[in-house]
């Protein structure tokens, strides 16, 4: 049985008191302490003592990403220099990175949210945790890191690339658990099953933490087979916090339990901004809770999905993300994301799971090419019929024309980190 804090099995109502009380004093130390939120709010004519309600929240002004490039690089944080303790910065597609600043204390909330998703994973003090996420600037290996050490267990501080070597260490130092991007774990897999002879099912990991990038549940199962182990979701951004706002509990394997005593969640329109129910699907939104170094209100995250009732505990669950609505490719007016791809790609069972999308445009029209690996022992099948297979499965399903390439395996780009799915060539054009 899980070891849980009291939170996380707290009634709503205590819940929401605890939230109610966090979130006046975050509006008060955003309000105070940073110019921009200041701004915004005063032009929005909402102050802090306006928030008697969690309702109320939706007086406020959102924030987004071109906010926080506006404020590069420091100007959104809420206190002096001396208190911070650490940076972090995300590299956008374009422009400046965003960056995030730390107090010792975040730090501790942090380690305490990562230690609290590994639980809900099943590991414990006994495990050791090999950690594949890239350390540096990205917040996933050093989140990662703190939280496995706040759970007393043994970190095996990996990080990504050398992917001969992960799979030696592998062997070797027997790991309960890996904690990588999805993407990048394929490449590990491939590399297992190399050294150990075409199987890595019997390899000594037991749970997968995965997460930066949005999977399928046909990946899922992909992952799970192959390795043997349980795979489950951890989902964050650095702009919040880094990994460990949500993490999905081994017990019900049904989306990430947002950890909504820290982070309190909001789904709007994307288009118009309007409050949605919960179920609805929409942008996800958030407001940090107890952060000090840079409480953030109203985040527009770009992530689309939907808010569940919590199962495995009272706090709610987001489903899996679609996608983003930046990654939202629209393909003669239908509009696909690359996961609903993904999901199509992985029911055959003679392509490997890599894959990218190229997308072109021929005057007004858009076109999309899907790039597939055929698995070495398929080598001999009709490329030809196969072909016609995949594309009359994604104009089923998807409701899209497309063009399949078939290449060898091992001839599609392989991840350390985040996987690049899609290549626009539109904007080169
Ligand atoms: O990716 C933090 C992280 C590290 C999360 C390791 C989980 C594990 P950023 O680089 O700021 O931070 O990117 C955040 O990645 O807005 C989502 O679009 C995407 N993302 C993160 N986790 C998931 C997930 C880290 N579980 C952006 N499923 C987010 C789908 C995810 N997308």
């Amino acid at each position: 049985m899980t070891k849980m804090e009291h939170i996380e099995q707290a009634s709503r109502d205590e819940l929401q008191a605890l939230q109610l009380e966090r979130l006046q004093k975050t509006l008060h130390h955003a309000y105070e302490n940073v110019p921009m939120y200041k701004r915004k709010f005063d032009e929005a004519g909402v102050h802090p003592s306006d928030c008697k309600t969690l309702e109320d929240l939706n007086k406020f002004p959102f924030t987004t990403k071109q906010d926080l490039r506006d404020n590069y690089p420091f100007n959104m944080f809420a206190v002096p220099m001396e208190q911070i303790v650490r940076l972090h910065a995300s590299s956008g597609t374009t422009g400046k990175p965003t960056v995030v600043g730390y107090t010792q204390k975040d730090i501790d909330t942090w380690a305490d949210v990562v230690a609290r998703s590994l639980r809900a994973s099943g590991l414990s003090n006994k495990d050791k945790i090999h950690i594949s996420y890239g350390y540096g600037l990205f917040t996933g290996g050093m989140g990662a890191h703190y939280g496995a050490e706040r759970l007393g267990a043994a970190v095996i501080p990996m990080s990504g690339g050398q992917t001969e070597k992960q799979g030696q260490l592998i062997q070797d130092f027997q790991p309960d658990a890996i904690m990588v991007t999805p993407s990048y774990c394929l490449n590990i897999i491939d590399e297992l099953e190399k050294q150990m002879g075409g199987d890595a099912s019997g390899c000594s990991l037991r749970v997968g933490v995965f997460g930066a990038e949005p999977w399928t549940n046909a990946m899922r199962q992909e992952i799970e087979q192959r390795l043997g182990i349980d795979a489950l979701d951890i989902y964050g951004l650095s702009e919040v916090m880094g990994p460990g706002v949500a993490m999905e509990c081994l017990e019900s394997k049904d989306g990430p339990t947002i950890w909504e005593d820290h982070f309190y969640p909001e789904i709007v329109d994307a288009h118009s901004g309007d409050v949605q129910a919960d179920g609805e699907l929409g942008e996800l939104v958030f407001t940090s809770l107890t952060k000090e170094g840079m409480p953030v209100i109203r985040y527009r995250t770009r992530d689309l999905t939907r808010l569940l009732p919590g199962t495995a505990r009272t706090m709610r669950r987001m489903d899996k993300i679609t996608g983003r609505s930046d990654d939202m490719l629209i393909i003669r007016g239908v509009n696909v994301f690359p996961s609903q791809i993904e999901e199509q790609i992985l029911q055959f069972s003679q392509l490997t799971p890599h894959y990218q999308l190229e997308v072109s445009r021929h005057g007004h029209m858009d076109s999309l090419r899907v790039k597939v690996e055929l698995r070495t022992d398929h080598a001999s099948a009709d490329l030809h019929s196969l072909e016609h297979h995949i594309k009359h499965r994604i104009k089923a399903m998807i409701g899209i024309s497309t063009q399949i390439d078939i290449v060898a395996e091992g001839q599609l780009p392989r991840s350390a980190g985040k996987a690049q799915r899609v290549l626009d060539l539109r904007k080169t054009a």
